[in-house]
């Protein structure tokens, strides 16, 4: 199994680009199905997330090829509505097929998904809204059985705003005679960009008083070329990696409106963070002040970013309390940074840090995408050598970590 052996204390300068995000990528893959014929997505993140979702188009009937950052997904001969459970248990975003497979073929018979263990990961938000719509559900042996009945346009309120269920629905009343209004959806940059790539295909959405309006449309979606944007927690990872080494760190391609409730955070705590000609720019002397925040959905504090902050706030001037609203096992890389001499006591969905003066390398291991890169930037701040294992997790979401990294001066290698 892979390790990454850190040598931490080097700041982190210059520049580097951020890669297309995963998080709209994977849904843009999945609606590809809901139009026949050759799609060309451009920016697409080599991840082991990636390569789940393509082995599920595979399945399902498309052909798939992924050069460079560009996939060709050729959809024409989609005909196989069943997702095995071998697939869907990797990663959670797998359900997306469902809606998609609904919109194209009428039916879907997808496993119920698996993915990172960061606390119980309901589906009932997709199937009440699913069912809204018309469609059929029937669950048997694990598999959600979803058949197309007579979808009609309805209004669909979500008790949570899930960033996934909102897809799916989106995924399934495109396809759907009369208008369908979201309310309560999500509305993470993601979503935006699904919304988009979706229109561009001939879709009619638009987002009004934070409604999303699915309009009825006559013609079918057709297949098209697009770019994915770039991944804002990427960009957030990698400006706190600045940070915590004391860096200056230029990052090509981050959006400062994506990444605002961040960025706000770090100007509290005393860390310079400026947009640049072509990204954004961090910049500090490595000492900064505590601070307090609590997770929420899009534009609040990213969950996915929290576990990252955690090992900044590790090394802050003061006391902060990090608060979990969405996921309750997102603390998991804790018993790590105390490992690597945190001061972090744990209340139920909280977490109080006592800022110390350094941390020291340790052997720790990743337990989730964000919490394993949480570990690997608090390794690059700490004081000698840190080995890190499952690294898998930190691959699912995250391009050439290690390649980044080290073109801006981190001592990191993967074994
Ligand atoms: N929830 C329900 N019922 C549902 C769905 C969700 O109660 O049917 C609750 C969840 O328990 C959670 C909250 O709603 O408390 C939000 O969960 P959500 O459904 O939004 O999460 P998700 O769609 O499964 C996506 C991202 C996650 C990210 C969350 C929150 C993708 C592929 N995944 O997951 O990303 O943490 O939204 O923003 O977009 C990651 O990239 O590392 C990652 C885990």
């Amino acid at each position: 199994m892979e390790k990454f052996i850190i040598d931490g204390g080097r700041r982190l300068e210059g520049e580097v680009e951020i890669s297309g995000s995963k998080n709209a990528c994977l849904p843009i893959m999945a609606a590809t199905l809901l139009a026949s014929g050759k799609h060309l997505i451009h920016k697409v993140p080599k991840l082991g997330d990636v390569y789940t979702m393509i082995k599920i188009l595979r399945v399902v009937g498309a052909k798939v090829e992924f050069e460079g950052n560009t996939l060709s997904i050729d959809t024409t001969e989609v005909n196989n509505s069943k997702v095995p459970y071998e697939v869907v248990s990797k990663m959670r975003a797998s359900f997306l097929v469902t809606g998609a497979l609904v919109g194209r073929l009428g039916e879907a018979h997808v496993s119920r998904p698996g993915g990172c263990a960061i606390g119980p990961r309901p589906i009932d938000e997709h199937l009440h809204g699913f069912e809204m719509l018309g469609v059929k559900i029937k669950e048997e042996h694990g598999y959600i059985n979803a058949y197309r009945n007579s979808l009609k346009g309805t209004e669909i309120h979500l008790n949570e705003q899930s960033v996934t269920a909102t897809e799916n629905i989106l995924l399934v009343s495109v396809t759907t005679k009369g208008e369908t209004h979201i309310i309560n959806g999500a509305r993470e940059p993601h979503i935006s960009e699904l919304i988009n790539f979706l229109n561009l295909a001939g879709a009619n959405i638009e987002i009004e008083n934070d409604i999303i309006i699915v309009h009825e449309t006559s013609n079918s979606l057709h297949s098209l070329e697009y770019e994915i944007s770039t991944d804002y927690i990427e960009a957030g990872t990698l400006m706190i990696g600045t940070a915590i080494t004391g860096g200056n760190v230029n990052l090509i391609g981050a959006k400062w409106e994506d990444s605002i409730a961040l960025i706000t955070n770090l100007q509290e705590m005393g860390i310079e963070v400026e947009k640049t000609n072509n990204g954004v720019r961090v910049k500090t002397n490595g000492k900064y002040n505590a601070c307090s925040i609590k997770t929420a959905p899009y534009p609040g504090f990213p969950t996915d970013i929290q576990p990252q902050l955690t090992s900044l706030l590790a090394l802050a001037d003061g006391t902060s309390v990090v608060t979990e609203t969405m996921f309750e096992q997102r603390f998991n890389h804790i018993p790590e940074l105390i490992r690597m001499g945190a001061q972090v006591t744990t209340d139920g969905r909280s977490v109080v840090i006592n800022g110390v003066d350094e941390l020291s390398g340790a052997q720790v291991m990743a337990s989730d995408i964000r919490g394993g890169v949480a570990i690997v930037l608090a390794g690059l701040a700490a004081k000698g050598k840190t080995e890190i294992s499952r690294i898998y997790h930190i691959d699912r979401g995250y391009e050439g970590i290690e390649t980044k990294l080290e073109s801006l001066g981190a001592n990191i290698k993967r074994v």
